[in-house]
């Protein structure tokens, strides 16, 4: 617990990391303002000059925006965290802050396609080059780990193969060549991992995903030290990627309750992937939770619950999946993770069409990722019940 605070664990944290809502009302008002008012020219000149200031203009920051920022920032256990307008909103302004011509990356096979293409199709273009390395090799992030390397680049689980990296030893091997650790923590949430804690230099998230949790709002976050985040600061003032105060609101509402909601997908997810690892007509299922799984010690090493995200294979390849997604009534076929409703695609759909590269070679393309929601686990189960059997190839 930080000296002055009187409380340290991450449910209250959620109701009570943010100062301002304790002044006046018991919800923060919403700022819906782009411009700030200054009574002098000395006061003008403080506010535009000032770090983090988010009473003088909307790109610099906004009450609404810290607020959200604060509670992350506690969450993760992080001097400071900026709030952006996505994910790839936080991950492109925190690549253009720490990286310039000439630098090298190394960045997890599996890893959601847009970090990819970031690095190693869009920094390709102003002399940034990249490398790829599977997340369970140590030896092959050593060999490809050079004095230009700025950033490592993980993600764990990853997004959608659920491969776990062994984040104490990736930031060991990083940092002895001098390079930083990235770490996306969007699938895990803060409730279940803390990346910083094991040695991350920096965490971002997709916060439209379990942070926000209703699929309503686009928003991204970065965390970290106040020196390297003051960097950051600096690049988002010139990216421009924002978050406007309502939807930073709305993040922030929808904060309030990711304990109790992570409860439920942690208890979900375990349930539904036991169930579907036990079924006849299901080839794999990957879901770091299964004690059966090769990186579950691995898993259960660094984090305290293993979230809703499942992929799984059904028998009766690709041409069965369509008509299983169409068959279950209570799972949405949609983008995205992490709604307090169940959502499920077809990544190969999703993603091969636009992606050339040897990363997309790993999704099979009868793969199904299933994001459980926060309905009773024994309806969810029910329904796909009822989706195999009437869909089954036998
Ligand atoms: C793991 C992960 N990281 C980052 C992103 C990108 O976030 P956003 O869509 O908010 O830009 C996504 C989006 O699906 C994701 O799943």
């Amino acid at each position: 617990m930080t000296e002055g605070q009187d409380h340290d664990l991450p449910a209250t944290s959620l109701l009570h990391g943010d100062a301002r809502s304790r002044d006046g009302a018991v919800v923060p008002p919403i700022v819906q303002a782009a411009t700030f008012a200054a009574d002098t020219g000395q006061e003008f000149l403080d506010v535009a000059t000032k770090s983090f200031s988010d009473n003088f203009y909307v790109r610099y920051g906004n009450p609404n925006q810290t607020q959200v920022a604060d509670v992350v920032a506690t969450l993760e256990g992080a001097e400071r965290a900026i709030v952006t307008a996505s994910g790839m909103g936080a991950v492109s302004t925190l690549a253009l802050t720490l990286l310039s011509a000439g630098d090298h990356v190394v960045l997890q096979r599996s890893l959601y396609p847009g970090t990819t293409t970031l690095t190693t199709d869009l920094l390709a273009r102003f002399g940034v080059s990249a490398d790829v390395v599977s997340q369970s090799s140590l030896d092959e992030l050593e060999s490809l780990l050079r004095p230009s390397t700025r950033l490592v680049f993980v993600e764990t689980p990853s997004n959608p193969l659920l491969g776990i990296t062994d984040l104490r030893r990736f930031a060991e091997v990083a940092h002895n060549a001098g390079a930083l650790l990235i770490a996306d923590n969007t699938v895990a949430t803060p409730l279940n991992q803390r990346p910083l804690a094991l040695g991350a230099d920096v965490v971002w998230h997709s916060a439209t995903k379990y942070l926000a949790g209703h699929s309503d709002v686009s928003a991204g976050i970065i965390a970290g030290s106040e020196e390297l985040m003051e960097r950051v600061w600096r690049t988002h003032l010139t990216v421009g990627s924002v978050l406007g105060p309502f939807d930073a609101w709305l993040l922030l509402r929808g904060l309030r309750t990711l304990d109790v909601r992570m409860e439920r997908h942690n208890e979900n997810g375990l349930a539904v992937a036991r169930y579907l690892d036990d079924h006849p007509e299901v080839e794999s299922v990957y879901y770091p939770g299964l004690t059966s799984q090769p990186q579950h010690e691995l898993a259960a090493s660094q984090m305290s619950g293993f979230c809703g995200l499942i992929s799984f294979v059904p028998s009766g390849g690709a041409g069965r999946v369509d008509s299983l997604l169409d068959a279950l009534r209570l799972t949405t076929r949609a983008a995205s993770l992490g709604s307090v409703h169940s959502l499920a695609n077809r990544p190969a759909a999703m993603w091969s069409a636009r992606r050339r590269d040897q990363v997309a070679d790993d999704v099979d393309e009868a793969l199904i990722r299933l994001s459980v929601g926060i309905e009773a686990k024994e309806d969810l189960i029910k329904d796909f019940d009822q989706a195999l059997k009437a869909t089954s190839p036998t």
